[in-house]
């Protein structure tokens, strides 16, 4: 498909990485810090973070093993990965399904938000459905995954207009949205949700968001 947005095709993260970095990584920051506090990880195991972006969550892993281990990030964005630099992250390029997985060489996988786009289905209308706890838990061990815990954490976020925007453009939603509508009638929809939100909000808008976080382990 033509595009003239300059942000590459949809399906892809890459032109959004810059905006991802600046309005989801800080909203996100501690969700991920609860994930990561949610994990046991067994000594020595070595640590796969699948879809991990700008390396919020592998990061904080990085930061969190003792002794210090590498963390191994995956992801098929190469303009996310990019920003994923840190001493104990290694990056790989690539995508599930399809890694190779010996067993016993990766004990701990983590994944936050990551698998929207799979093959060979271009996308996996999951959120609505994982939104129920026991759908949830359902998936997990249809998985394989036993000894599955899923609590949920509540988040406050507070932004300026301009800020909820950006934070509504990263999404593959949006982003199909705006490479189907082309980039004038984009503009033109940003300029008007702009003077609606400030209509209605002023300045600021405050969100609640819940999420869930589960862990489990495949025997
Ligand atoms: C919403 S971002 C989350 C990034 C990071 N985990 C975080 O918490 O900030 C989703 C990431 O998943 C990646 N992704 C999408 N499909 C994937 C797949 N099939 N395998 C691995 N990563 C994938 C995207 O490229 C994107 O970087």
């Amino acid at each position: 498909m033509e595009c003239d947005d300059g942000l590459g095709d949809w399906r892809s993260y890459d032109g959004v990485a810059d905006v991802y970095e600046r309005a989801a990584v800080p909203q996100f920051t501690n969700l991920a810090r609860d994930l990561v506090a949610a994990v046991t990880l067994p000594a020595r195991s070595l640590v796969l973070d699948i879809g991990t972006g700008t390396g919020l969550v592998a990061k904080l892993l990085a930061e969190s093993i003792e002794p210090p281990r590498l963390v191994v990030g995956v992801d098929p964005s190469v303009g996310m990965l990019a920003r994923a630099i840190h001493d104990r992250i290694a990056r790989v390029a690539a995508r599930v399904p399809g890694l190779p997985s010996p067993t016993g060489v990766i004990e701990e996988v983590a994944a936050r938000h990551g698998v929207d786009v799979a093959p060979p289905r271009p996308a996996v209308p999951s959120e609505d459905r994982l939104r129920e706890r026991e759908n949830l838990e359902r998936a997990l061990r249809g998985a394989g995954f036993d000894r599955v815990a899923v609590v949920s954490h509540t988040y406050d976020w507070t932004y300026s207009i301009d800020q909820y925007l950006e934070r509504r453009a990263w999404g593959p939603a949006s982003r199909y949205r705006r490479q189907r509508v082309g980039e004038q009638a984009w503009q033109a929809f940003s300029e008007a949700a702009r003077d609606a939100l400030h209509d209605r909000f002023e300045t600021t808008i405050r969100t609640r968001g819940e999420a869930w976080i589960a862990v489990g382990s495949k025997p």
